[in-house]
């Protein structure tokens, strides 16, 4: 997507997403659907949460091929994001030591982290592509705007 149309379906997004969540509902019920507009925006391969309980990390609500249902930390993209706390743009999963390949299918992908207020990450979310190289900086910039909707409404939500 070019650049610029990529901005402009992103600012689109943040303001839907931000009409679309509410306090009134479980966090779960919101992250559900912000996998399902964020899938529908782009028309990605596989959008989800993995969340942090317990020291262990679990799958989340997801639009997308079945996937694994627990990642240890420090592994694949998702540990490594759980354990560096920073988000991860892999151009290429195959040259990715350690890929967790959940969809054969799977070419690229972003992990997000969602930190809470003792800087701890909470979940991260993962978005993966059937094509080489689709993330850049632009999606990076969003999607950490995204996650900080998330974190606050984390921090208004019962
Ligand atoms: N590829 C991820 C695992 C999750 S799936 O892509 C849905 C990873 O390496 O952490």
């Amino acid at each position: 997507m070019e650049t610029n149309v990529k901005k402009e379906v992103y600012e689109k997004l943040l303001i839907e997403i931000e009409a679309l969540i509410s306090n009134e509902f479980p966090l779960i019920s919101n992250l559900s659907n912000i996998t399902s507009v964020l899938k529908e925006k782009f028309q990605w391969w596989w959008v989800g949460f993995y969340i942090v309980e317990d020291g262990k990390m679990f799958l989340g609500p997801f639009q997308g091929p079945l996937a694994c249902m627990s990642i240890p930390y420090g592994k694949g993209v998702c540990g490594k994001a759980w354990k560096e706390k920073e988000t991860l743009i892999v151009p290429d999963v195959t040259k990715f030591p350690g890929h967790i390949a959940c969809s054969s299918l799977s070419r690229s992908e972003i992990v997000v982290p969602i930190l809470d207020e003792n800087n701890e990450v909470k979940f991260v979310l993962d978005i993966d592509s059937r094509y080489l190289s689709t993330f850049d900086d632009i999606d990076a910039y969003y999607l950490k705007k995204i996650a900080n909707m998330i974190n606050n409404l984390c921090k208004i939500i019962k």
